[in-house]
């Protein structure tokens, strides 16, 4: 499986809305995705109408080491070709569980093991934040051989972002170095844009668009249908299949798995 990991410290960037879409994409092109909750604020559950799921098979307790039965009681069906690990309530105590946990950064890495040749792709849809729950993440996007995968970072294109993206990659190398892994950080995909919000808007996606390293992906406009998807608990590709966004999410699809 080649996994991905959706991340930005800042908060409502559009990773949720990029993990479901993007995964949605993948799986729409015949491959078999799994999509991660891994935020404890449980909007991906959420924002597909899932329900949580049932205590003990949970994904911190799999982390943790104190679910060590049948993983595939994790799982839920999405969709053709697209499962889902949602939430539990139990993730709020993951972070400070896994700091007295031995090899606390590959926790993750080692329960999407059990998933290696299930699934084509896993996209992991991180939380807001830049903790040992990110450095699990990104530790499972690591490069390994006959894989691919890495780091894919939804950004707004305003001021604080810029900081933000700055960074996240300053976490990223020294996660990599001190992991001793290569952690490849694949690109932008801003997200939210809308140019008549003016300069500021417009000068960040070109200032981005010329940084070259990490490279824009895609952009994705602000649309209502985004945000009507996930009301209705679909992604847009199945909510609004002819949509420019549904189109900017499969194209981002494609470039990501022709690589
Ligand atoms: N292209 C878009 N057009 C319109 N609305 C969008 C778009 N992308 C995301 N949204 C909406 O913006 C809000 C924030 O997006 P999302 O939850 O995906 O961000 P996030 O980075 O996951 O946030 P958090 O850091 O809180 O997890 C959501 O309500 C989502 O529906
Ligand atoms: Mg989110």
């Amino acid at each position: 499986v080649d996994i991905y990991a959706m991340t930005n410290q800042k908060g409502g960037v559009g990773k949720t809305a990029s993990t479901i879409n993007l995964g949605a994409a993948m799986a729409a092109a015949g491959e078999r995705v799994l999509l991660l909750d891994y935020d404890p604020q449980g909007h991906l559950t959420e924002a597909l109408h899932l329900a949580e799921t049932p205590e003990p098979a949970t994904l911190a307790n799999a982390m943790l080491g104190t679910y060590t039965g049948e993983v595939h009681a994790l799982l839920t069906r999405a969709g053709d070709r697209l499962d889902v690990i949602p939430t539990n309530l139990d993730a709020f105590l993951l972070e400070s569980a896994l700091h007295q946990a031995r090899a606390k950064e590959s926790r993750l890495a080692r329960v999407l093991e059990a998933y290696e040749d299930t699934y084509d792709v896993c996209l992991i849809d991180c939380p807001p934040s830049l903790g040992v729950l990110t450095d699990n993440a990104l530790y499972a996007a690591r490069s390994r051989s006959g894989r691919r995968g890495g780091v894919i970072v939804p950004v707004l294109a305003e001021d604080s972002s810029v900081r933000a993206v700055r960074l996240l990659l300053m976490q990223i190398r020294s996660l990599a170095e001190a992991m001793r892994v290569d952690v490849p950080v694949l690109g932008l995909v801003v997200t939210l844009y809308d140019a008549r919000r003016g300069k500021v808007v417009t000068s960040t996606l070109e200032a981005f668009e010329h940084l070259g390293d990490p490279p824009v992906l895609g952009v994705v406009p602000d649309r209502a249908s985004v945000r009507e998807a996930w009301r209705a608990g679909r992604s847009v590709l199945d909510y609004a299949p002819s949509s420019d966004v549904a189109e900017i999410y499969q194209n981002l699809a494609k470039r990501l798995r022709a690589a």
